[in-house]
């Protein structure tokens, strides 16, 4: 029998147990599909990474938005073990400027990168200069909870908390590539020194900073050429 399953989810003492709902899903015809999914990757394909922002301000809501739809990526266990810190206070801006810049600057310039690190960045020409940091009008910084604790002191696992976190991340980038918005995953490692700026608690880690804005008028971006379907992707024909 067609789709017949042995061992459904729920199972009925599951759903005895804890509550389950309907998926709403609305099947779409392969031509809707196709015409879908050729769009969003147009749209996904022109994204990219900017080192230069307008100082022109960004409503909160739009950072808002980008964060709750971050926050609808799959996590282990669903755990969420996320936490977007965002700031347009100049001062703080600053503060995480200085602090990156000296990080960047052992990087770059004392060798904590190696050669080969360094020779595959070269062509994105990235030094420990980064104003942008206090130009843009926000700063978010996304933090990981290597651990859950609660308001009653305890404290309990999270689970795969990089894949999850990696995932929210994507979200975040592909939101604010929609709504008209730029970014720039930065990691000014290590990174220890936001935990103290923005004041965070010893299980939160910081996993990726993102200055976010409107690029500036005329910005520039290196050349890349993005891998051919046939680089990334396989199919298995025969067991
Ligand atoms: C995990 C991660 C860390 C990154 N860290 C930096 C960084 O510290 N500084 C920077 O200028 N770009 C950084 N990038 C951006 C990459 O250089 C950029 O995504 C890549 O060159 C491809 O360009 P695109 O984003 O425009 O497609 C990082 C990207 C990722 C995914």
């Amino acid at each position: 029998m067609k789709d017949h399953y042995e061992y459904p989810y729920p199972s009925p003492e599951l759903e005895s147990q804890y509550p389950f709902s309907v998926y709403e899903h609305e099947r779409l015809t392969e031509e809707a599909m196709l015409d879908r999914a050729k769009a969003f990757y147009a749209e996904m394909n022109a994204r990219r990474s900017v080192r230069m922002f307008s100082s022109d301000p960004v409503p909160q809501e739009l950072i808002e938005l980008a964060v709750k739809t971050a926050s609808t990526a799959p996590s282990g266990a669903h755990k969420q073990p996320w936490t977007f810190v965002a700031t347009q206070n100049p001062e703080i801006k600053r503060e995480i400027r200085v602090a990156a810049e000296q990080e960047e600057k052992i990087n770059y310039l004392e060798n904590r990168m190696n050669e080969e690190w360094q020779e595959a960045l070269a062509p994105l020409g990235t030094d420990h200069h980064k104003e942008f940091l206090e130009v843009a009008p926000w700063i978010v910084v996304l933090f990981e909870q290597r651990y859950e604790t609660r308001t009653d002191g305890t404290t309990h696992k999270n689970y795969y908390v990089k894949e999850s976190v990696g995932t929210a991340a994507g979200l975040f980038i592909t939101s604010l590539h929609r709504m008209g918005l730029a970014t720039l995953t930065h990691t000014p490692t290590p990174m220890k020194f936001l935990n103290k700026i923005l004041n965070r608690p010893e299980n939160e880690r910081p996993f990726i900073l993102f200055p976010v804005g409107y690029p500036l008028d005329g910005v520039k971006v290196p050349d890349l050429k993005r891998k051919d379907l046939n680089e990334i992707f396989t199919t298995v024909l025969e067991a």
